[in-house]
């Protein structure tokens, strides 16, 4: 089976074409990062009519490259959570295509895409392992017992990891997005000049909160001149913090559940000081660490066509209806289930 997977939940434009057999064949990306620049992050509008304009014309292209139309045995598009305006567009330019092709058709959980980008990899992980899922809008611990099968471990109670790159990263003066460009000014940091808290470590659980990591760095730096080296050390100590806490809580996950396997997806799982401390962590616990490669781990839609193809693949498909949904929480996922969503 060979599917055409379609992500526009929030900033990024992509395709992309699966096969059940040979693997991703083909994608393409168009990111909005320089559109929504001067305004300090993204406008939910502007991105809508981006996605808009862009989606077709990649679209062409990747199925002009590969074989056309007549080569698509059914389309994946992210059907949550994210950007409600900037959903619908995928989804109906899915569910077109689909009714005109007249193939299955699936939405999908952008979340849950990320949490199975680690397969598209040569040698990808084996069910069942932990999985840290760190994006701009979730930070979460999960127990992955296969397709669907997720136990939550533990979750953010305010500020998701990435959410707290990017706060923090504008308090520094920064642009957005800010998470890549707090990494860059931290590798500039001297260790010791700052020493920010690890939220929730010193007591049992698997539960994260960073909005506090936020106004620690606030405090810090008050009265203080914020020349580039201060900010640099600030950044260090900022991403230390952030890495020491998500490792700590990923040791305490593999250590409640047994688990041989740790994976790491979502945007923040680019960040390349989380990426070497947990592989040190897996070697210290005798544990493999799965990464995606660091442009599987920001928003692509290799995951979505991947996903869509295990899902349809397993006679999962929706009715006709064309779904967006700015919410929609991973513990109502379950494994495929035969019958049309919602008939
Ligand atoms: O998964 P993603 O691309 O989109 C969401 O689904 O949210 O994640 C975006 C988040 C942003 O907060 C961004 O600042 C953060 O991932 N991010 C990083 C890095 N690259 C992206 N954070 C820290 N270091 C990075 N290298
Ligand atoms: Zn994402």
């Amino acid at each position: 089976m060979r599917v055409l997977g379609i992500e526009t939940s929030c900033d990024e434009t992509a395709v992309a074409l699966y096969d059940a057999d040979r693997g991703l064949l083909a994608q393409e990306l168009y990111s909005q990062v320089d559109l929504h620049a001067p305004y300090g992050g993204v406008v939910p509008e502007l991105a809508s009519r981006d996605h808009l304009r862009k989606l077709l014309p990649l679209l062409r292209k990747m199925l002009d490259e590969n074989g056309g139309s007549q080569a698509v045995d059914g389309v994946a598009y992210t059907s949550g959570p994210g950007l409600v305006g900037a959903l619908l567009v995928g989804a109906a330019v899915a569910r077109s295509l689909a009714f005109a092709w007249q193939v299955p058709c699936l939405g999908v959980h952008h979340m849950e895409g990320h949490l199975l980008a680690p397969l598209l990899e040569a040698d990808p992980p084996q069910f069942p392992f932990v999985a840290l899922l760190v994006s701009g809008g979730h930070t979460l611990l999960a127990r992955v017992d296969g397709l669907g099968r997720y136990g939550i471990l533990g979750n953010t109670l305010d500020d998701a990891a990435g959410e707290a790159f990017d706060k923090t990263a504008k308090l520094l003066g920064l642009g957005y997005p800010g998470g890549p460009q707090l990494a860059a000014l931290a590798e500039r940091g001297r260790r010791g000049a700052f020493r920010f808290p690890r939220p929730l470590t010193e007591r049992p659980g698997l539960d994260f909160s960073f909005s506090g990591l936020k106004t620690a760095v606030v405090v810090a730096l008050r009265n203080r001149v914020l020349d580039e080296q201060t900010r640099a050390d600030a950044a260090l100590a900022f991403e230390e913090a952030v890495v020491e806490t998500l490792a700590i809580k990923c040791a305490r996950a593999l250590g409640a559940t047994g688990a041989q396997t740790l994976v790491v997806a979502g945007g923040v799982g680019a960040n390349l000081r989380l990426r070497a401390r947990l592989l040190a962590l897996g070697q210290e616990l005798g544990v493999k660490v799965a990464y995606p490669r660091p442009e599987y781990c920001t928003d692509n839609a290799a995951m979505i066509a991947l996903l869509g193809c295990l899902r349809l693949s397993a006679g999962e498909h929706d009715d006709l209806a064309i779904r967006a949904r700015a919410r929609w929480p991973m513990s109502e996922l379950a494994p495929p289930a035969a019958a049309p969503a919602g008939a």
